[in-house]
């Protein structure tokens, strides 16, 4: 039988409650009507924020929140979103779908946004078509408690005390939309404009983030350290405190993507083997960061990672809408499990996007709103945040799919938690078949019981609507017997299972 071994005895590292974290850009229906829909609004706000949307989020803890894009940071001039709404310019936002962006949404919002579900925040810098001053200033204009223009602009305002950037991240797909730059000169920018970010608080220094590579671009990642590691030695940390990697996952590649609902089994094994590829992805960069920073000071922040598939039919394409299945579940629950393995490289990781934007965790239409699949996972997965990696490893499992697509039947990830509660996530792959799998705890005299255990599972292809908003939700996990020593669990197809031990 396939036995889960969890020694107690190896504590692995923190998992940075962050790994856990979001992202909201300016884009299609994501900050507007997803998350902001204004003071005036019928639909119940607070200071214009969507209460029902701000409560479910506050259910799953979200850690930290990435914003203003994506694509759109590097066009995004900071100034024209603060001040009397009717005086904010309005502008076309060329990435996404070419729409009027009145800027109603700002500085100013994003803060109440974050005050209201209690996170970190994690502000995207303007590098690819923005001035080192006018980097500067927003950092000033934020953070800045004395007398000083931006300072005193802020407070003109109506925000007297300044507020905390957790994050600051110095441009975006700088190898891209951010600019199309090679990584020498994207270095040597990072170097000129990080200098201007200044620490006003020293108690609450900024954690900088350095734009890192597309996927498998691996030159980028070296070239980009050859050029910044030098200031990575202690007299000069924070010059760089973290270095991205974004990476989605299109099941037909970037070019077709593929349809989020309707696809055959063959597409679900592939989908999950693209998933499993974010393991390869950390393990090869994290390698190259080993070399220049080997005590691992620099994190890895995958600040962009999800499904991409094709948007649904009828809406703009440039809003980049899709449903979210089963599978999606699956792709966050492997991918969550990679991160927390990893935790001693990966400090965050942000969903690409929380409402109404790629593999969301909540969708709405008007006044309606429903949880994803993905989120549940999140719901579930949340009592990793913090708490202690244990060295875990699966022996007697083996690998299901079809063709060249054939994946390992399980994954899995375990911590503990401060009051020694273990937490065990487990993902069964296979689309038809269940899998029974005992669990043994060595290193500890102790005999675990089960204090909790949910799943979410249904056929592949399941996923929540508005007129069926609970098809696919976390259900009390009932197949699990002890024995003895151990727990014995049968875990069912296409499924994601927490259980919590004591
Ligand atoms: O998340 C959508 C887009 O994907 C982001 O704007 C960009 O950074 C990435 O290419």
């Amino acid at each position: 039988m396939a036995k889960l071994m969890i020694n107690k005895n190896k504590k692995e590292g923190t998992i940075a409650p962050e790994i856990y974290g979001h992202f909201s850009e300016h884009l299609g229906r994501c900050i507007y009507e997803g998350l902001y829909v204004g003071e005036n609004s019928e639909i119940p706000n607070v200071n214009g924020m969507r209460t029902d949307v701000v409560e479910a989020l506050k259910e799953i803890k979200i850690p930290v929140l990435r914003w203003p894009g994506g694509c759109f940071a590097d066009e995004y001039h900071w100034k024209d979103g603060i001040g009397p709404k009717e005086n904010r310019k309005k502008m076309v936002n060329t990435h996404w779908g070419g729409v009027v962006e009145d800027n109603s949404f700002g500085t100013h919002e994003f803060f109440e946004l974050c005050r209201q579900l209690g996170c970190k925040t994690y502000i995207n810098g303007n590098l690819g078509s923005g001035t080192v001053q006018e980097m500067s200033e927003w950092v000033e204009y934020m953070t800045f408690n004395g007398v000083s223009p931006m300072a005193d602009l802020r407070k003109k305002n109506g925000h007297e005390e300044p507020w905390t950037i957790d994050y600051f991240g110095v441009g975006n797909e700088n190898w891209g939309c951010g600019g199309n730059m090679r990584p020498q000169y994207y270095a040597d920018e990072y170097r000129r404009y990080q200098t201007y970010v200044r620490n006003y608080d020293s108690q609450k220094p900024i954690q900088k983030i350095c734009g890192g590579a597309n996927v498998d671009d691996y030159d980028w990642t070296r070239k980009v350290l050859e050029t910044t590691h030098d200031h990575t030695v202690p007299e000069f940390h924070g010059f760089m405190d973290g270095l991205s990697l974004h990476y989605y996952v299109h099941p037909e590649g970037w070019e077709i993507k593929g349809s989020a609902t309707d696809f055959d089994e063959e597409v679900w094994y592939k989908t999950l083997k693209k998933a499993l590829y974010m393991e390869t992805l950390v393990e090869r960069h994290g390698k190259i960061m080993d070399q220049y920073d080997p005590d691992k000071k620099i994190g890895m922040i995958v600040d962009e990672w999800g499904c991409w598939f094709t948007v649904e039919p009828g809406t703009n394409p440039g809003f980049l809408y899709q449903q979210n299945t089963v599978r999606d579940a699956l792709v966050a629950g492997i991918t969550l499990n990679i991160f927390n393995k990893h935790c001693d490289r990966v400090k965050m990781a942000n969903l690409a996007q929380m409402v109404n934007v790629l593999q969301s965790v909540i969708l709405t239409e008007g006044p309606k709103m429903i949880k994803t699949p993905t989120y549940h996972v999140f719901h579930m997965y949340r009592h990793h945040q913090g708490a202690t990696l244990l060295n875990s490893t699966l022996t007697g499992v083996g690998e299901t799919g079809i063709g060249e697509w054939k994946v390992p039947e399980v994954t899995e990830s375990v911590s503990e938690d401060a009051e020694h509660i273990i937490t065990v996530t487990l993902n069964n792959l296979s689309a038809d078949e269940e899998k029974e799998i005992e669990i043994v705890i060595a290193g500890d005299e102790h005999v675990y019981s089960v204090k909790e255990a949910k799943v979410v599972s249904a056929e592949m292809h399941a996923h929540n609507t508005f007129d069926a908003p609970e098809l696919v939700k976390e259900e009390v996990f009932t197949a699990y017997k002890k024995c003895a020593d151990r727990i014995k669990i049968m875990l069912p197809p296409c499924s994601v299972v927490e259980l919590r031990l004591q």
